[in-house]
């Protein structure tokens, strides 16, 4: 027989409904207080100000290049400006293309857009990241970069991703704004391509409400990443600093020092959290495993994902959206993409600056005379498969807050809902 479902006026699996939040900024101590203290303290909050010894944002690079093993790391002040400078890092302008996945964050699409360059759109596969059989579809003489973007904590298909990049000789950046602390097969993510870019904005897995990071062992891509995050690089390293043979005006992204003091503090956060959420990611995998109905997100490196959601899929949109409100209904809290009161701007057919026809013919570098490729515009239905996979998967979002205990329950209670819904 099977159990009245809470939806229908059962009890409910779980008497309160689940956390969800934040990571890194849902547990602020004194030693991150006494960080930013200590720079307010100094009154240094300019990093080219505070000698390099002392210097946050300095600090911060030395970190990320020792833990990720890299030789170069550029601190800035957002995931996506990340993405810009290490796409001018990569020499990406105006008359290139650049191959994203379907689902990303609207960043991802904005910053190639901000380098002159077209967005090109690879579908993903039961991994919700890059596929990789599409983006071999998806190359062409113009392709500049690829980025595969490693999304809610989970690996893209690295090895094949790289694989076809080095057939092209096409550099690859990974998208590590979601997965900081995330490796693949034994790689940390975001050192497997040629430049790797973080973000510490707020809803990141450690964070000072805004800030980013560049990695590379490319003494060039960093140099130029460096000019384009501030256009007075030359001025503040002095003129024989470097020998550049290039010029690049740049902008200017630099990472304040505040952010910077809040973030450094954070590096001490990551691990831990990260092993809490892969225990509870691991418990709720291993007991929805064999659910008939279900099928769960493929994980290319379960061992190295972040474990900050949990997704499956349900055979049918249709019955995705009864099965969330279900589960909802037993006090787990969980999405699909047809549930939220704004559309998901982690999909690209939402992406307005390329979907709603809009785009003004100055800006929209695909109408620009110096590209010669074949995108012309987009069209919110040109990713079928992506479409396919987001409208049956269900995500449930993990904290630092949930116990093995709410794991098993989530387990319980998808138990439950699937004997009653598929
Ligand atoms: C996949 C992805 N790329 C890029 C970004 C942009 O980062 P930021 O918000 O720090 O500019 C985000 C942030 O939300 C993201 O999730």
């Amino acid at each position: 027989m099977t159990e009245r479902l809470a939806i229908d006026g059962g009890t409910p699996v779980r008497a309160q409904p689940l956390s969800g939040g934040f990571h890194g900024s849902a547990e602020i101590d004194q030693r991150e207080i006494d960080a930013v203290l200590s720079v307010l303290k100094r009154k240094r909050l300019f990093r080219f100000l505070a000698p390099e010894a002392i210097s946050e944002s300095a600090q911060l690079e030395a970190w990320y290049a020792q833990r990720l093993g890299r030789k170069y790391c550029l601190a800035v002040n957002g995931g996506t400006t990340a993405l810009i400078a290490g796409l001018y890092g990569l020499d990406t302008g105006p008359g290139d293309e650049v191959i994203i996945p379907a689902y990303t964050y609207v960043a991802t699409a904005a910053a190639v857009i901000a380098t002159g360059a077209v967005p090109v759109i690879a579908e993903v596969d039961a991994s919700l990241n890059m596929d990789p059989v599409d983006l071999a579809k998806k190359i062409s003489k113009y392709t500049k970069c690829i980025v595969p973007v490693h999304m809610r904590g989970i690996p893209a298909r690295m090895d094949e991703i790289m694989a076809i990049a080095n057939a092209h000789a096409i550099p690859v950046l990974e998208d590590v704004a979601q997965s900081n602390g995330a490796s693949y097969k034994g790689r940390y993510l975001g050192t497997i391509g040629k430049v790797g870019c973080f973000s510490f904005q707020q809803y990141k897995i450690i964070t000072s409400g805004e800030g980013g990071l560049i990695v590379t062992d490319d003494e060039e891509v960093y140099d130029r990443a460096r000019m384009q995050h501030d256009c007075a690089a030359r001025f503040w390293e002095g003129v024989d600093a470097h020998k550049y043979n290039f010029v690049i005006s740049g902008e200017n992204y630099r990472l304040s020092e505040l952010s910077a003091a809040l973030v450094l503090a954070q590096t001490g956060r990551l691990d831990p959290l990260l092993a809490q959420f892969r225990m509870v990611k691991g418990r709720m995998a291993a007991g929805a495993r064999d659910i008939a109905g279900l099928t769960l997100q493929d994980v290319p490196d379960p061992q190295g994902e972040c474990g900050i959601t949990f997704t499956f899929f349900a055979p049918t949109p249709d019955l995705a959206k009864r099965f969330a409100a279900a589960l909802n209904a037993e006090n787990i809290r969980c999405g699909t993409i047809y549930d939220n009161s704004i559309p998901d701007r982690h999909i690209y057919s939402n992406w307005p600056f390329m979907m709603s026809g809009l785009a003004e013919e100055r800006r929209a570098p695909w109408k620009s005379p110096y590209y010669k490729g074949a995108v012309k515009g987009y069209s919110p239905t040109e990713g079928p498969q992506s479409l396919g996979y987001l409208g049956r998967a269900i995500m449930i979002f993990i904290d630092q807050f949930f116990t093995a205990q709410d794991a098993d329950l989530v387990v319980e209670a998808m138990h439950k809902v699937a004997k009653a819904v598929l």
